[in-house]
């Protein structure tokens, strides 16, 4: 009896883990997020001994949050019933998935073992897709509504990666309708506080099934209306240049760097 929280991965299922394939397959039963995966979601439904599509708990213009909360019910709900459950989320199921570690809080609190398994995560795709080393000048990470509306100060000589820069300010599931051009432009007021009008900026979207692509797109923060972007898009903003550094490496990084995501977008489907 106890909660197992796993991730599946981005693409799947090259990238989930053997340990998060075994606790499906041996726990009683399995709730499920895995967005709207259709493979993912088939091989879940033919090998959980019992499964819910959590999935199920959003609906269109409905606040996310609510449907967490409904996630997290459900997923307790079943540990109560005396089960042995496993929660399975896409990518790395600690990595901007509230429910997984509120489920687990909730679940220890009440007395049961509870415990995480990592996953692969975006972030891990676009570490190798993009050839980017977050070693040379560190990473920082931010979630987009909060980046544009907290009042943090960030240094442009760290490489941000900026998470859901799709859904900006938007608090409801919105698959059919997507992001709004207004939310793209709070977006771009923050980013010129701290960048040029012509600094560069990358979308990029990971391969979900083997032998697709993943997609990325090359803009700069005046032109980031031109990037498609989706609930999917993760962006990637380089460094300003930082002439001590740049001089220390030899070649200036942010060069290198966009080097390689040029010679990425050769390789891969190219969104603009
Ligand atoms: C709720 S978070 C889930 C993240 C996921 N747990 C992970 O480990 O990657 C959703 C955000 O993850 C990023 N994301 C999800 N799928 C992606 C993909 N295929 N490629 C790039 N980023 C992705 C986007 O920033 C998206 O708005």
């Amino acid at each position: 009896m106890g909660l197992t929280v796993v991730g599946t991965g981005i693409c799947f299922p090259s990238q989930m883990t053997f340990e998060a394939a075994d606790a499906i397959k041996m726990a009683d039963i399995t709730l499920f997020n895995v967005g709207n995966h259709a493979i993912a979601t088939d091989w879940l439904r033919s090998n959980a001994r019992a499964f819910t599509d959590l999935y199920e708990f959003y609906a269109e213009g409905k606040n996310r949050t609510e449907s967490y909360e409904e996630m997290v019910d459900a997923i307790l709900t079943e540990l109560h019933a005396g089960k042995t459950v496993v929660a399975a989320f896409y990518g790395h199921p600690g990595v901007f998935v509230g429910p997984g570690f509120e489920a687990i809080k909730r679940a220890r609190k009440e007395g049961f073992d509870a415990r995480m398994l990592p996953g692969v995560s975006a972030v891990d795709c676009m570490f190798a897709d993009l050839e980017f080393d977050p070693a040379p000048y560190g990473c920082r990470m931010v979630e987009a509504t909060d980046y544009v509306l907290m009042d943090r100060d960030y240094d442009p000589r760290t490489p941000l990666i900026i998470w859901q820069a799709g859904v900006v300010g938007d608090m409801t599931f919105n698959i059919v309708s997507g992001p709004t051009s207004q939310n793209t432009d709070l977006l771009k007021t923050r980013l010129l506080r701290d960048y040029p009008e012509d600094h560069p900026i990358i979308s990029y979207v990971a391969a979900t099934l083997a032998g697709m692509k993943p997609q990325t797109g090359v803009a700069t923060v005046g032109t980031l209306e031109t990037l498609k972007l989706n609930a999917s898009s993760t962006c990637l903003v380089p460094p300003v240049f930082d002439h001590s550094l740049d001089a220390e490496l030899g070649v200036p990084f942010q060069t290198q760097l966009l080097q390689s995501i040029r010679e990425a977008q050769d390789r891969s489907a190219t969104v603009n």
